[in-house]
């Protein structure tokens, strides 16, 4: 799982805490994510790894960056529906992540961020719960191109 977009990261760092939390998820180049779950999760290992799992989608966020910019001062609705589509496919990839993962539904969520973050049943639901943050965004990212026709 890889979250990928400048500005879908920059969103999550200004929801706060909790968004700061989220956006490691895609931008930590460390070997696991283990400050948001607890337990690490191996992202990969093999210094060759580097390059598909760092440095691509470092390039792919760059030129998503740079799209959505040039969309952004051509018709700010277009942008938008961009990013909207973003958030969309987020928000499926995080509910297939815990549907691949049924043990999630009764392993506990215990992080240090808990406090900042909130506090869950399971990791199952620590998901869910990024996945629906997802779908606000997406709510969000639809109104603003809706305004923006209205500008
Ligand atoms: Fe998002």
């Amino acid at each position: 799982m890889y979250h990928i977009g400048g500005a879908h990261c920059g969103e999550h760092v200004a929801a706060g805490r909790r968004g700061v939390i989220n956006g490691q998820l895609g931008r930590r180049p460390a070997a696991s994510i283990r400050p948001v779950i607890g337990q690490p999760i191996p992202i990969f290992s093999r210094r060759e790894s580097w390059l598909k799992y760092y440095w691509v989608p470092q390039a792919i966020a760059f030129g998503y960056y740079q799209l959505s910019w040039l969309l952004y001062v051509i018709r700010p609705a277009w942008s938008y529906r961009l990013n909207a589509d973003f958030e969309d496919h987020a928000e499926h990839e995080y509910m297939e992540f815990v549907a691949e993962h049924p043990g999630w539904e009764t392993e506990p969520f215990e992080s240090a961020f808990s406090g900042d973050y909130g506090r869950f049943d399971s990791l199952a639901d620590l998901f869910r719960q990024i996945g629906h943050d997802e779908r606000v965004h997406k709510q969000e990212s639809l109104a603003q191109a809706t305004a923006s026709r209205f500008r």
